[in-house]
């Protein structure tokens, strides 16, 4: 292999699909540490909290700018009864949350804690219901005491428990991987409980649902085959869009059999590239997804949602094996940016993805300390911060030119530089946002941006790395993975501008462009 540069060429002046900031979603389940705390410390504590919620999460959170949260589960959305989490929090009955850990919830943290989470957040709020053990009119009631005014019986209940308006809640899953958790259903079964629920969660007001039915593990499209025969027909036009909106799988990056998934921090160089292999395979199961669905909906009016995504490795030393509490390095950093290229390029289908989880579980943007109550941010966290201009901006394609950059690994070829671009106007002048990976954790990229159809006028670029791939953060060292400015020199090229930027091994760099 020789060092030679990659080339990125760009159209800039060639938009695609707009990418929804809903693809930068988030999730979080009553698991582990993630509600109870992560977001949740109640009033009493003495961390700073607003009514409970955790000030500085909430703060650390907000640039993120987390277009929706996903909640309770999960698993644990199918064994959650809604109306155990409202009303005085000393008269909640309790229960076992039986997925993970066996410990006993005491409902403290409800249906009006996660509406008031979201509003601190401007987050969406995305609430997923339970089929797996629970019944179409609890679900059914559940939608109207969030989003019904006026006069109704479950409007009447949610006044009585101190709120008088109702809420936005535009997003809606019908269960959670019904497959397993879910109730271990075959397709078939699921697809017809589906329509059946989804009759039932009515758009009450002026509060429209999108409808999310549970989805694909995987590479299991006769799952996805199965939901899109349930509601349509092949070439019909407009779409089968009136049953369900959006429609889910969830996909995780686990390099290592299910038994030993591997350490979140000791790791080889072999389980490094064995890691990015898993991570840049989303991008085929998307594709393969979004065929089936292309088949039966042509004009994609359901949308694919990867509402679980994220790496799962062993749990933490001495921590509970049912808690899923995990570090984060720089290598679950680069398996977000790899993600986000992807979801970028397919844009036109995937409308919505949550990474799994946002607080003290599996792949997080922030760690709590269970002693100290201090607040860490992950790698992970940096590359959703760097990303925000990717919110609801227009694609661009990336044409990566990089034949030197392949590296042989056990399960093919994985191409080691990863790119994609998105181009937005706005009152201050029209801007471009090119991200790119350097997945060799050796060897220094040195990438030359070919920049063409607009006139490029100003540059600035961002670099999160460290000198290790397992680098990471801690409360002690809180500052071992952040990001830092990053130079970025002009160049005159045969077709346009030409930017030259050199990223280090295991590096995630984003160029701003300014265009005239
Ligand atoms: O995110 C952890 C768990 O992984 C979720 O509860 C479940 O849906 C998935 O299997």
């Amino acid at each position: 292999m020789t060092t030679a540069s990659a080339r990125l060429v760009i159209d800039l002046d060639l938009p695609g699909p707009r990418i929804s900031r809903h693809l930068y979603g988030h999730f979080a389940e009553h698991l582990g540490r993630c509600i109870y705390g992560g977001f949740w410390v109640g009033e009493e504590s003495e961390i700073p909290n607003v009514r409970g919620i955790r000030l500085d999460v909430v703060e650390a959170l907000r640039e993120l700018r987390i277009p929706n949260l996903r909640w309770p589960g999960g698993c644990f959305a199918d064994e959650y009864h809604w109306r155990d989490g409202i009303g005085p929090r000393d008269q909640r009955p309790r229960m076992v949350n039986t997925n993970w850990g066996d410990v006993v919830e005491d409902n403290s943290f409800g249906t009006h804690e996660f509406m008031e989470l979201c509003e601190l957040l401007g987050a969406d709020p995305y609430v997923n219901g339970n089929v797996g053990s629970g019944a179409v009119r609890e679900m059914s009631e559940w939608v109207e005491y969030l989003t019904r005014g006026g006069e109704s019986p479950m409007a009447s209940l949610r006044r009585a428990n101190g709120r008088d308006e109702p809420w936005r809640v535009p997003f809606w899953g019908i269960g959670n991987e019904a497959w397993g958790c879910g109730g271990n259903m075959r397709a078939e079964a699921y697809a017809d409980l589906a329509r059946q629920y989804a009759t039932f969660l009515r758009d009450h007001g002026d509060n429209r649902l999108y409808r999310v039915a549970a989805g694909a593990s995987d590479d299991d499209y006769r799952w996805t085959e199965t939901m899109m025969k349930s509601v349509g027909c092949v070439g019909c036009g407009d779409g089968p869009k009136d049953i369900f909106q959006g429609l889910s799988f969830h996909y995780y990056t686990i390099p290592g059999p299910w038994e030993d998934k591997g350490d979140a921090t000791r790791f080889t160089l072999d389980d490094y590239y064995a890691t990015m292999v898993k991570a840049r395979h989303v991008e085929e199961l998307i594709r393969g997804h979004a065929a089936v669905m292309d088949v039966y909906d042509p004009a994609k009016t359901i949308g694919l949602v990867l509402d679980e995504w994220g790496t799962w490795w062993n749990v933490e030393e001495g921590t509970n094996p049912g808690f899923l509490y995990q570090q984060n390095t720089l290598r679950d950093a680069l398996v977000a940016s790899v993600h986000f290229d992807a979801f970028h390029r397919h844009a036109d289908r995937l409308t919505m993805a949550n990474i799994a989880q946002t607080v003290n579980v599996l792949q997080a943007m922030i760690l709590t300390d269970a002693d100290s109550g201090a607040l860490v941010l992950t790698p992970s966290y940096h590359v959703f911060r760097m990303n925000v201009g990717h919110h609801d901006a227009a694609s661009l394609r990336v044409h990566v030119d990089a034949p030197s950059w392949v590296r042989p690994v056990a399960a093919g070829n994985l191409d080691l530089v990863s790119a994609s671009a998105s181009t937005r106007s706005s009152a201050d002048g029209d801007t471009a946002l090119v991200s790119i990976s350097n997945l060799d954790a050796e060897r220094a990229l040195p990438v030359l941006l070919d920049l063409r159809g607009r006139v490029v006028s100003g540059a600035r670029a961002r670099i999160l790395t460290a000198d290790s791939i397992d680098a990471h953060n801690t409360a002690a060292a809180p500052d071992a993975v952040v990001v830092r400015d990053h130079p970025v020199l002009f160049e005159p090229g045969p077709f346009g501008t030409e930017l030259r930027v050199d990223l280090p091994p295991h590096s995630y760099v984003t160029v701003e462009l300014d265009m005239t």
